[in-house]
């Protein structure tokens, strides 16, 4: 990713970070509506989960430039995954789902360059998890 593309990441997360439990269960809403055979692997609360999952972006935005702390923490999280029973095409469907939430969230402030610094981070993020869960070889 290109320090351009961190900044818009971070700027456009923040926008939806201001409604947190809005933005989480917007995302579950499209994910099961695009890919209703995952509904059963989330066994917990959706709340707690929904929190837990922005808390983990908003993590993950902050290390961007610190991939010697954010590599492990993105590895141990593909690790745990992979005992929720998650498969490697999974990933396609969740970043799908991702990609549509914030479209929807963010609306005019979802550019194409904005878009396309997502799609960076997604690939990095959901990679790094894979590979950590030995779904790939290695991070691209
Ligand atoms: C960027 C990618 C992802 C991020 C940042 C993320 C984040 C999280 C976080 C923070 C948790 C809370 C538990 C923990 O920390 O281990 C969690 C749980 C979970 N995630 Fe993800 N996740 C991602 C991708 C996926 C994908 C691709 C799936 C596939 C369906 C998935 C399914 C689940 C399930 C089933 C749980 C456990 C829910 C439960 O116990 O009810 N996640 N995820």
């Amino acid at each position: 990713m290109t320090p351009q593309q961190m900044d818009l990441v971070r700027r456009s997360f923040a926008l939806v970070a201001l409604q947190p439990d809005a933005t989480a269960a917007l995302f579950y809403r499209r994910l099961f509506e695009q890919a209703p055979e995952l509904k059963p692997l989330f066994i917990g609360d959706m709340r707690g989960q929904g929190q837990r999952l922005m808390q983990m972006i908003g993590a993950a935005v902050r290390l961007l430039d610190q991939p010697e702390a954010l590599l492990p923490v993105l590895a141990q999280l593909g690790a745990r995954h992979a005992g929720y029973g998650v498969q490697a095409g999974d990933y396609r469907s969740v970043g799908r789902a991702l990609i549509t939430t914030l479209a929807e969230g963010l609306g005019a402030d979802f550019d194409e360059a904005t878009r396309d610094a997502w799609v960076a981070m997604y690939a990095l993020v959901s990679t790094t998890m894979m590979a950590a869960a030995g779904q790939i070889r290695r991070a691209a």
